[in-house]
């Protein structure tokens, strides 16, 4: 019968060794196995064995050692897995040939609603505008780059979890994942410190040890805020999210736990999966699974537990960074490598009109500018990027202009880049302190209104004064 199986003569098959059979790749395997055995351990083992026709079997092997007719002896048993591995293969196949299937449905659900929007924005647009009514007319087109804009959105996130997007984070920059957290819990402050519902979310965060990680800053910021609103989805009745981070081996852990009913049973394995969701027809079901596509891609990894009491735990484990010379040189060459390059212009405001219409003006000049509508928005484009001038309206929601200002300021210092010109603007005449100006690192004060023109010239001639 092994004559058969193996497709060898007797005579062949009694010369052969079992190191012979498997071949010289799993040598080193067949000797740890017989120490063991010599150790009076049973074993078992997965071999390939180089069958008479070329081809490789996968066999399980169950060895120990035994005395046979008063001499040592192994006795092994050796089981054809090849049906076995054909069914798991077939299965894993179904697996994706399914996921696949459930992702197409997805893609196609979420894109016909938008296009129904779409279709539906368009002709009442063109309905309303031969009406001659102007402002119905505009309010349909912006229902109708709404409906484009949540259609690009998913088209990124499906690009994140199937890890289209080339696994640059190696090259990524070094920063410190303490900070971004500290941005992700202020811009989901709406969220969770909702004046209308006051006292129903509690957000803890256990202060971190400094964590500096290699990668995307902006992707995994969107992870965390992915995290926080779906830990705050699962307590409608309110509850308490708590962030916390450790440095252990190597390894930067980060878990953001809930007091909600946690993971259904039936739904863990699911929940990664894209267009999973239970929430209905408002979500797309494509936070975790993006989420998991960019953790994946810095290296690391996203688990989830259910907590013994009530509430769901998701981790996310990143290897932890140390700067290379490049990274500390990197820093200091920014700009300085092009000298001819744009001036770049933050600009902070929740007024969105003013934004829009700076955005507009600036747009034939040599000034390139970016527009943050919130300061959280804001400090975190100062995050991500570098800028040669900043300016940030005094009075806004949650948190002031001084206030960003000063935090800028403290960015700069601790990632050793110079300080960004920083330019409060405000329409009030309210007098500020000038010690307090320079406390909160604010350069000058721009006085409302201001033109877009003189606005231009007073970048320019704050760059050309560096
Ligand atoms: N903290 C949590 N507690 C309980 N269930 C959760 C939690 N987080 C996620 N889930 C489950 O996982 C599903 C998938 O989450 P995911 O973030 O991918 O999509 P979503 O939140 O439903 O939609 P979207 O994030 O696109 O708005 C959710 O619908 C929910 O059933
Ligand atoms: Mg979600």
């Amino acid at each position: 019968m092994a004559c058969d199986r193996f497709g060898y003569t007797r005579a062949e098959l009694v010369r052969k060794s079992i190191k012979d059979l498997a071949g010289s790749i799993q040598r080193d395997l067949i000797a740890d196995m017989g120490q063991q055995i010599q150790h009076s351990e049973t074993v078992q083992f997965e071999l390939e064995i180089q069958a008479g026709n070329g081809k490789r079997i996968p066999y399980e092997f169950h060895a120990r050692r035994i005395i046979y007719k008063t001499r040592p002896a192994v006795l092994s048993v050796a089981r054809d897995l090849s049906v076995r591995k054909k069914m798991e293969e077939t299965l894993i196949k179904t697996e994706r040939l399914s996921a696949v299937g459930e992702m197409a449905s997805g893609v196609a659900h979420n894109f016909n609603n938008l296009l129904q929007v779409i279709m539906g924005a368009g002709e009442a647009a063109l309905t309303k505008l031969s009406t001659g009514e102007i402002m119905k007319c505009r309010e349909a087109l912006e229902s109708l780059i709404d409906a484009s804009q949540r259609g690009a959105d998913i088209v990124r996130r499906i690009k994140d979890f199937t890890l289209a997007k080339t696994n640059d984070t190696d090259k990524g920059k070094v920063f410190d994942l303490g900070e971004l957290i500290i941005d992700a819990v202020q811009l989901t402050k709406p969220l969770w410190a909702n004046p209308a519902a006051a006292h129903k979310y509690r957000l803890n965060y256990i202060r971190p040890l400094w964590g500096f990680v290699r990668g995307n800053p902006s992707e995994l910021y969107e992870v965390l805020v992915n995290l926080i609103k779906n830990a705050l989805e699962a307590m409608p009745a309110g509850g308490v999210v708590t962030i916390a981070t450790e440095n252990r081996d190597g390894r930067l852990y980060l878990s953001v736990t809930d007091t909600g009913d946690g993971v259904a049973k039936e739904n863990l394995r699911r929940i990664f999966q894209p267009f999973f969701t239970t929430k209905g027809k408002r979500s797309s079901g494509l936070g975790l699974s993006s989420s998991y596509g960019i953790i994946k891609r810095h290296r690391g990894e996203l688990t989830v537990l259910n907590r013994r009491n009530r509430g769901a735990v998701f981790t996310i484990m990143l290897p932890l960074a140390a700067l290379t010379d490049q990274d500390k040189t990197s820093k200091t060459a920014d700009n300085g490598d092009f000298p001819d390059a744009k001036i770049k212009f933050l600009m902070i405001d929740d007024e969105i009109n003013i934004l829009k219409m700076m955005k507009m003006f600036f747009e034939d000049t040599d000034v390139v500018i970016s527009t943050a509508p919130t300061p959280e928005k804001g400090l975190l484009a100062i995050r991500n990027d570098r800028f040669d001038v900043i300016l940030c309206d005094l009075g806004m929601d949650n948190m002031n202009g001084l206030e960003v200002g000063a935090r800028a300021m403290e960015y700069a210092r601790r990632s050793g880049h110079p300080k960004t010109p920083f330019l409060l603007y405000t329409g009030l005449d309210q007098k500020l302190e000038p010690a307090e100006l320079e406390k909160c690192g604010v350069d000058s004060m721009v006085k409302k209104p201001v033109s877009c023109a003189e606005l231009l010239r007073i970048v320019q001639k704050l760059i050309r004064k560096q």
